[in-house]
């Protein structure tokens, strides 16, 4: 295992798609955790991305840049720029296109931002000597059937099913083309579905909620039979720490916690929590191509980097989610209704 004695400390991150729900929420992990860092976040502040995610990010540990990744002489000025900072040493890269429904609507922006994108980071790193952590996802693998006795692990083969999944796939073989041919110190880590503050009301769970809390009722894709694998996005920030300081360079590392549940056991959890009757939900239209079942086997990051989840009790989670949410009805209701309308005309 290796141990904090081998660790990469990094000084200077570049931090993109920092404004979004896990790239804020790993904001505020290493600035609560990691006192010496400066973070410059790079977002485009898409509809998805919302400066206030980083609202309480003292100043002098942050420098917002509001621009796009695929702007390459703008990210060649960020890391190369000569200021009383420590210079920019490594780029974690969140920054994506991130919702399914959305690449079913419209793949081109997909397109650019996880490929191209990330082509742009890459020329960057490799010209600079930055350490690039990937962040991508266990969608690249495609589904699993429900029944499969398996789960993920970091050989399964590549298989995506959807536009954003191929986007991602693709991002992760520029990433391992990019270590293998030119040397750039690279790591991905391969997450399954995270869940917490922060969250786009268009995703599974803070769409549900909200649901409820603006008198509308959650709506659940087919029969709700597909299986997700749930963690904790503090758990998945702790993960992308250990790997981006003391995971082997060129390797891929999947993260998750055990924490499997189909969509209507997840409803029914949310339903009952919020005191709602069992029943009280629309059955809409499935996802055409919908991944069936994600499972993550997360040894190879237990054995190697001595990671683990902290947050492992998902009622206690959802309970502080839907808190969450509840207390933040300013930062998600401006969002809401386009979102519902959007899903309104794919029939979600
Ligand atoms: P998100 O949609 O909430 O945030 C994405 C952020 O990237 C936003 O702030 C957006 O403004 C920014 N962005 C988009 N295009 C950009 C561009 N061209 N230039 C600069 N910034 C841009 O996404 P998320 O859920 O926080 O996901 C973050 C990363 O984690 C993604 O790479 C995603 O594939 C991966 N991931 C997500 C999950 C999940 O459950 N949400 C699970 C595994 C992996
Ligand atoms: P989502 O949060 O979009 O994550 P992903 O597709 O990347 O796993 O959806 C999670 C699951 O929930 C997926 O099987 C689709 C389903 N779903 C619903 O049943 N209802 C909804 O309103 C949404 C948005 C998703």
């Amino acid at each position: 295992m290796t141990d904090e004695r081998d660790a990469f400390r990094p000084r200077h991150l570049l931090v993109t798609g920092g404004a979004g729900f896990i790239g804020a929420n790993f904001v505020h992990h290493v600035v609560r955790e990691h006192p010496d860092i400066h973070i410059t976040v790079l977002d485009a502040l898409t509809y998805a991305g919302n400066r206030a995610n980083l609202t309480g990010v003292p100043d002098d540990r942050i420098t917002f840049v509001h621009g796009n990744i695929c702007n390459a002489e703008l990210v060649e000025s960020l890391v190369s720029a000569q200021s009383t900072l420590p210079p920019i040493d490594a780029i974690v890269h969140f920054a994506a296109e991130s919702h399914n429904d959305n690449s079913i609507l419209d793949a081109a922006p997909f397109l650019r931002t996880n490929i191209d994108g990330t082509y742009v980071l890459l020329e960057a790193a490799r010209r600079h000597d930055l350490r690039f952590h990937h962040i991508s996802t266990d969608e690249v693998y495609g589904d699993l059937s429900l029944d499969d006795p398996h789960r993920f692990t970091e050989t399964s083969p590549y298989k995506p099913s959807s536009p954003y999944s191929a986007s991602k796939a693709a991002s992760d073989h520029l990433v391992r083309a990019w270590h293998r041919t030119y040397g750039v110190r690279t790591t991905i880590s391969n997450c399954s579905n995270n869940y917490g503050p922060w969250q786009h009301v268009e995703k599974f769970i803070p769409r549900q909620i909200t649901n409820i809390l603006s008198g509308i009722r959650p709506k659940l894709y087919g029969q709700g039979l597909a299986v997700r694998d749930w963690i904790s996005v503090e758990d998945h920030c702790s993960a992308v720490w250990a790997v981006l300081t003391r995971g082997r360079i060129g390797e891929t590392y999947l993260v998750g916690a055990d924490g499997e549940y189909s969509n209507i056991e997840v409803l029914r959890m949310i339903l009952e929590r919020m005191g709602q009757p069992a029943d009280a939900f629309d059955h809409v239209n499935d996802r055409p191509g919908g991944d069936k079942r994600y499972a993550i086997d997360a040894g190879k990051i237990q054995r190697e980097l001595g990671w683990r989840p902290q947050y492992t009790d998902f009622a206690a989670g959802l309970d502080a989610t839907i808190e969450w949410y509840r207390t933040h009805r300013d930062w998600w209701e401006p969002a809401k209704a386009s979102t519902e309308e959007k899903y309104r005309l794919q029939g979600h």
